[in-house]
């Protein structure tokens, strides 16, 4: 902001100290996850370009755990120990907001799709024409549950009237109370004390401000919203999973402008903080989670689940395959029905192939393990071939042991290799070995009992089951 204009002075105050008994949850309303994030953060998150000086956040229930989980967003805590409405819920922040001047945003911490615009143009017109309160109404089908906004004749709204308070004419009117207000701070404070308890619920409303503002002479504006379907407040796990629904188709249209093609978006999942490259090819079911981030012309198939992955360049990652912390180079084949846990580093032009599960491991570039393997704690160097079956034996029932196998070694199929235990550069293991002891360079490692083959045994044998 340059310094010759002065910043505005701008305050928010978000409500969250609600039950959310409609969740029928044990866990704080505002921390059920939409798109791997809690619902209050997505609230801040849209806070953040706002220029807002301070926020403050009214809990109740389960606070300990919401502080926690807003921990890095730098907010005031504060508690409303008795829930005697929205109205109260404002009463127990007005030692931190009371001193404080110019605009307080007032929202709830349920609303995860509100956008930042629509914040900014409350805040403006709030500041620009000096008003006392600004209120956001929206226009809704199905108004159910909502507060109506009741208009006189001119047209102006006058009141606001909750659901169950409702005659049934009242009932009948489409346009509703958002519970997103901006209000003059001193203003605020000055009226707040007008509040009374007498209604049906014998709760403290928020509500009431707007009547009390026009009968006190207060300037109030009602501002009517352009995207009422982003103000969706979330008050059961069916509207959770209608805002999950609608983030996640936001999602995944901004990634395909972005270059990104998907054979079925509305079958993708996809957390607000991946990042895809462009010419990446997404098919059905795909699930990406976390810090996950993919590079430019990769091929994830389907039913893949990537958590806190990182992938470069090129890579497929076949059907049915999951990848969780772990890093797989470019030009690299991972699956079908691969499994990279904890900690894998997969280099460049690998190939991982079907039912190979790799932990703590580091693949050297160009090497393989195209089926059926468990590598853990195992370092491979370049050009590895580790045959099917080949099975790491790190764990002794206490402790985990490393296998280091280096570059160009072959393993034969249906191997075990009893940590710690080293294969040396082009060292061979003979098929079907416990290897148990270090193989030194480019020698070969064979540990099976030989052969014996009894000649007639089965003539024999079929003689001495068959009488005749
Ligand atoms: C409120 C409005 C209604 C509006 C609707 C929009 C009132 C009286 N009614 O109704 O007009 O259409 O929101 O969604 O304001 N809260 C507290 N402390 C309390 C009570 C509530 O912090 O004592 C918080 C809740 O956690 C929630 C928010 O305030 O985040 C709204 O409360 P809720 O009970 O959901 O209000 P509604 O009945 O939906
Ligand atoms: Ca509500």
């Amino acid at each position: 902001m340059p310094s010759n204009q002065k910043r505005p002075d701008r305050h928010a105050l978000i409500l969250a100290a609600g039950k959310g008994t409609r969740m029928n949850s044990e866990r704080a309303k505002v921390l059920h996850p939409v798109c791997g994030k809690p619902l209050i953060q997505h609230v801040l998150e849209r806070l953040e370009n706002l220029d807002i000086r301070t926020t403050v956040l009214v809990l109740g229930h389960h606070a300990e755990k919401v502080e926690e989980a807003v921990s890095g967003f730098g907010v005031q805590i504060v508690l409303q120990r008795e829930q005697l409405g929205t109205g109260h819920a404002i009463m127990s922040a007005r030692a931190q907001l009371e001193k404080l001047s110019g605009s307080l945003l007032v929202l709830y911490g349920d609303m995860p799709l509100i956008p930042s615009q629509e914040l900014e143009h409350l805040f403006q017109i709030r500041e620009q024409e000096d008003v006392d309160q600004v209120l956001l109404t929206a226009i809704l089908d199905t108004p159910f549950g909502y507060g109506r906004i009741l208009r006189n004749e001119r047209g102006e709204a006058i009141d606001i009237v909750e659901e169950q308070e409702a005659t049934s004419e009242q009932k009948l009117i489409k346009e509703v109370n958002t519970g997103l207000n901006c209000f003059k701070i001193e203003s605020l404070f000055a009226s707040l004390s007008q509040l009374s308890r007498n209604n049906s619920a014998t709760e403290y409303y928020l509500t009431d401000l707007l009547c009390i503002h026009r009968s006190t002479g207060k300037k109030v504006a009602v501002l009517e919203s352009r995207s009422p379907e982003d103000l969706l407040g979330v008050n059961t796990r069916e509207e959770l999973a209608v805002v999950e629904g609608k983030m996640r188709n936001e999602i995944a249209r901004r990634w395909m402008l972005e270059g990104v093609t998907m054979l079925d978006p509305s079958s993708v999942y996809i957390d607000p903080t991946v990042v895809i490259g462009r010419d990446t090819v997404l098919y059905p079911g795909v699930i990406l989670e976390g810090q996950t981030v993919i590079g430019p012309d990769c091929t994830i198939r389907g039913f893949c689940h990537l958590s806190d992955a990182t992938i470069k360049k090129g890579v497929v990652i076949d059907h049915c395959s999951v990848v969780r912390s772990s890093k797989v180079g470019a030009g690299s084949h991972v699956g079908p029905f691969a499994h990279l846990r904890a900690n894998t580093v997969v280099a460049g032009s690998c190939r991982i192939g079907n039912f190979v599960e790799l932990k703590n491991t580091r693949f050297g570039d160009s090497s393989k393990a195209a089926h059926l393997s468990y590598l853990g704690d195992t370092d491979v160097g370049r050009g590895v071939n580790i045959g099917a079956g080949t099975i790491t034996c790190n764990y002794d029932g206490q402790k985990k042991h490393k296998t280091v196998i280096e570059d160009r070694a072959f393993i034969g199929s249906g191997t075990q290799l009893v940590a710690p235990v080293s294969i040396q550069e082009e060292a061979y293991i003979a098929a079907g070995s416990s290897i148990t002891e270090d193989v030194p360079p480019q020698s070969l490692g064979i540990a099976r009992s030989r052969q014996i083959n009894k000649p007639g045994w089965g003539k024999g044998r079929r003689k001495r089951n068959d009488p005749e």
